[in-house]
C-alpha cells in the first residue's frame, strides 16, 4: 500500500490504476470504514481511501482542533482491508490558497436535520467532496448510510453537476446491541454506553409499527421522543422522511426512512434505519 501526500504523487498512482473506487474518510477509523474499503474492492480495480479532517465542514464552535489524528494506526487496517493507496494531504496540499469557491446545496437539503444544527457544514462536505472527486477522478465512491443527510447531499450533487461518478451506499454497521459505530462511541461512559442502543431500539420500533401499517408518523415520533426523554436523553429530532430529499412525507408510497439525533450526557449521537 502506498500512502501519497502530494497531489502530483497521487494522481501518477491514479493513471494506472484502472477502475478506480474512492473512499473518503476522515481518519480515526473503525469498523464502519473498513467495510466501506471491502465493499469498494468489489466495485473497482483499485481501492483509494483518502484521510483529511475537512476544517471547512467544522464550525467555529466544533471539535477541529480536536479531532483525532492517527495516520499510522490507519494505514495499517487500511492496508489489512486491501486498500492500494491512501490520500492523506496537508491542510497545505489540500488548500494551497484559502478556499474561496465552493458547492452550495440545495437549500432545502442543509437547512434541515444536521444541517439546521451546522450552518456551513455540508457546503464544506460538497466541496471538499468535489475536490477529492477531481483530484482522484474515481469512477465509483462509497459512502455509509450512517450520514444519510450527507449521502443525500453528495447522490444530489453527483446528479445536479453530471458528475461521471457512480454513488455507492453502505449499510451502516452496528455493535452488536444495535448501537451504529462512530468514533464519538469512544466519548460514551460505561452508564452511557450501556443506555446508547435505546436510539436504534426506538427508530427500529417505528419502523416496526410502520411496516405494520401505522401511517400517525407524529404519534410515533413523539412516542421515542418521551422514551428517550424519560431515560435522559436530549432528543434533537425523531422523524420519519422520504428517503429521496428527506422531506416530510406527502402520503404517497415514496421509500422512507426513519432518523433520529439525541444527546447522552455531552455526547450527541445520530442514527438512522429504512422503513
Ligand atoms: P467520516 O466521518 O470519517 O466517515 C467516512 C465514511 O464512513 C462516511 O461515508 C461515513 O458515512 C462512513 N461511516 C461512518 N460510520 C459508519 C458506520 N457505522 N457504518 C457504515 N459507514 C460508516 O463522513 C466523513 O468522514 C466526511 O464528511 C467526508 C465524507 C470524508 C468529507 O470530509
Amino acid at each position: 500500500m502506498q500512502v501519497h501526500h502530494t497531489v502530483a504523487s497521487l494522481r501518477a498512482a491514479r493513471a494506472t490504476a484502472g477502475r478506480v473506487a474512492l473512499v473518503p474518510t476522515m481518519g480515526n477509523l473503525h469498523d464502519g470504514h473498513i467495510a466501506l474499503m471491502r465493499e469498494a474492492a468489489r466495485h473497482a480495480d483499485t481501492v483509494f481511501a483518502s484521510i483529511f479532517v475537512n476544517r471547512l465542514q467544522f464550525g467555529p464552535s466544533e471539535d477541529f482542533d480536536k479531532y483525532p489524528r492517527t495516520l499510522e494506526a490507519d494505514c495499517e487496517k487500511l492496508e489489512a482491508a486491501g486498500v492500494a493507496h491512501v490520500f492523506a494531504p496537508s491542510e497545505e496540499e489540500m488548500y494551497p490558497q484559502p478556499q474561496r469557491y465552493h458547492v452550495d446545496p440545495a437549500p432545502e437539503h442543509v437547512s434541515i436535520l444536521e444541517g439546521a444544527a451546522r450552518p456551513g457544514h455540508f457546503r464544506g462536505v460538497a466541496t471538499v467532496v468535489l475536490k477529492l472527486f477531481n483530484v482522484v477522478r474515481p469512477d465509483v465512491a462509497l459512502f455509509g448510510k450512517k450520514d444519510y443527510q450527507q449521502l443525500m447531499v453528495l447522490r444530489n450533487m453527483v446528479a445536479e453537476l453530471a458528475l461521471p461518478i457512480e454513488i455507492v451506499a453502505q449499510e451502516t454497521v452496528r455493535a452488536a446491541d444495535g448501537l451504529a459505530l462512530s468514533s464519538r462511541n469512544g466519548y460514551l461512559s460505561a452508564a452511557e454506553r450501556a443506555e446508547a442502543p435505546r436510539l436504534h431500539r426506538e427508530l427500529a420500533a417505528i419502523v416496526a409499527a410502520v411496516r405494520a401499517g401505522a401511517r400517525d408518523f407524529a404519534k410515533l415520533e413523539a412516542a421515542a421522543l418521551a422514551e428517550l426523554e424519560k431515560n435522559g436523553w436530549k432528543p434533537d429530532y425523531v422523524t420519519v422522511r422520504c428517503r429521496a430529499d428527506l422531506q416530510t412525507p406527502q402520503g404517497g408510497d415514496e421509500p422512507l426512512v426513519v432518523l433520529a439525533a439525541a444527546r447522552i450526557g455531552a455526547t450527541r449521537l445520530i442514527d438512522n434505519v429504512e422503513i
